[in-house]
């Protein structure tokens, strides 16, 4: 086996670190007297630091190495291969075999007719481009309208009685807002940004792109105790429909939201939830689009969760398990209805970026899939997420622990001060629990989970798709003795 040749020694990398490199998301800060972690290789759930020492990823990278770090060898003879073929081309006005391959691969396994793929860079990049997709569609769809209805036999001309005024107004048809939901996450770029529902992310950096308005999400645990699902359910779907109404429903481009929501601690849907976003939105005639960059490619023991929840969506945004995170690859897929307006004449989507469909990142996501599908990952999910679930609930013994949340290899434990009447930590308590204890502890201890308090404090495990019995009970056992030593410290 050929290995990479280290070209800087442990300290002169601790030092180029500190110097040159500007961590995402990071208090860089911290690092000018403490160590940077340096994580240098992996192998099935594990990774491995600088030092030698030896961690569980409980997160599978950031939600998205689904096969763990086992497959570098086969999908790296599948990249090179690519390499020596094609290294690069274009998606800009033109195609090539991985591309081609990967998008018939992606429309196989998302649901309904969603099979028209655009190939980006990542999920930021796939959000972006969902928004100015749903956007111009509306412009799009407004001129293929009034063109049908110009033809009387048309089966989309709008109504019978049209008229050339009526055409103009079809014409200058134009839908701009997106709705999402508080405290979800939907990534960095200006256009995703905005989108996300986590006041301290935006604060920086507004103004952000007009308009978002955000609606509830679907955490039940501080909701009233008498509450009932169905009563939840049209609790969240009357105030969706009233935000519609209160803005204008023909101003509203799409509404998007994740099947189960990451940000906020793993929040299924009550039941019912998706029908009826997807009523509201058929209502309103507005897309709906399905974030799946945590939830797409078999995190919740299905391909997507569109399938799971049966949502039905317009578009949906897609990225981290495309490729298991091997490549830097993301994509947005369409439903055939949504291509439709751009099928016609001169008309196009207005969008592109040089590295979309990127041969090399085409073919390492599709060997990731080939993978997935040999060695019945997705079905592994399904079999397994009730016993992880029953390992995880263990851990809802301790008094820190007030719930446990998700599904699939997706989950979620709330940390409460009080398990009986749920009450949440100070900002200082939070400060100290999550930032100061809780994650470097995991970390001491050999395991990275993340402790995340973009709601209310959570720790967040979303395993590779691979993980059996020994690494999640690995997982359950140091979780368990960080989350009692947390307790004894406050
Ligand atoms: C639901 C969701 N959408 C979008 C993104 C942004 O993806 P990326 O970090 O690849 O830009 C993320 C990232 O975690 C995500 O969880």
């Amino acid at each position: 086996m050929t290995t990479v040749a280290p070209s800087l020694s442990p300290e002169q990398l601790q030092q180029a670190a500190r110097d040159h490199l500007w961590l995402h998301f990071t208090r860089m800060g911290g690092y000018l007297d403490g160590e940077v972690p340096i994580i240098v290789r992996g192998e099935g759930c594990y990774l491995e630091d600088a030092n030698g020492k030896r961690y569980l990823d409980g997160l599978a990278g950031l939600f998205a190495v689904q096969i763990g770090y086992s497959y570098g060898e086969e999908i790296g003879e599948a990249a090179a291969a690519q390499m020596r073929e094609l290294p690069f081309y274009t998606n800009w006005s033109y195609a090539h075999p991985r591309a081609i391959e990967l998008a018939a691969e992606v429309a196989k396994l998302a649901p309904g007719d969603l099979n028209r793929v655009f190939f980006v860079s990542g999920g930021s990049e796939a959000v972006e481009a969902a928004w100015k997709l749903a956007r111009q569609y509306y412009s799009a769809r407004g001129q293929h309208r009034a063109v049908a209805a110009s033809i009387p036999s048309h089966p989309q001309a709008p109504s019978h009685d049209f008229d050339a005024e009526q055409a103009a107004k079809l014409v200058g048809e134009r839908r701009w807002k997106a709705i999402s939901r508080h405290v979800a996450y939907h990534g960095t770029t200006m256009g995703a940004l905005s989108i996300n529902g986590i006041p301290a992310l935006r604060a920086p950096f507004e103004p952000l792109v007009p308009e978002v308005l955000h609606v509830r999400n679907t955490n039940r645990y501080h909701r009233p105790a008498e509450e009932t699902e169905q009563e939840f359910t049209r609790f969240l779907l009357d105030e969706l429909r009233q935000t519609i109404e209160a803005t204008g429903p023909d101003t509203v481009a799409m509404v998007i939201m994740e099947p189960v929501q990451n940000a906020g601690g793993a929040f299924t849907p009550p039941e019912g939830y998706w029908q009826g976003v997807r009523a509201i939105c058929d209502e309103y005639e507005i897309l709906l689009c399905a974030d799946e960059v945590i939830t797409g490619f078999g995190r919740l023991g299905t391909w997507f969760g569109s399938e799971r929840y049966d949502i039905r969506p317009d578009l949906v945004t897609c990225a981290k398990g495309l490729s298991s995170a091997y490549a830097t690859i993301g994509a947005v897929i369409a439903t055939d209805r949504v291509m439709e307006p751009f099928l016609v004449g001169e008309r196009m989507y207005s969008h592109g970026m040089t590295f979309g469909g990127h041969p090399v990142q085409a073919a390492i996501a599709l060997k990731n899939l080939e993978i997935m599908r040999r060695e019945k990952i997705v079905e592994h999910v399904a079999e397994e997420q009730g016993w992880v679930r029953g390992k995880l609930a263990e851990l809802l013994e301790l008094p820190i622990v007030g719930d446990l949340r998700g599904t699939g290899f997706f989950y979620a434990l709330e940390l409460v001060k009080d398990k009986e009447t749920r009450e949440t930590f100070s900002d200082e308590e939070r400060e100290r629990l999550l930032r100061g204890f809780l994650t470097p502890r995991m970390f001491e201890a050999g395991l990275i989970c993340r402790a995340d308090d973009r709601g209310d404090p959570v720790i967040q495990i979303s395993p590779p798709l691979v993980a059996g019995h020994a690494e999640i009970e690995e997982l359950v056992g140091i979780l368990g003795e960080v989350l009692v030593e947390a307790w004894q410290r406050l």
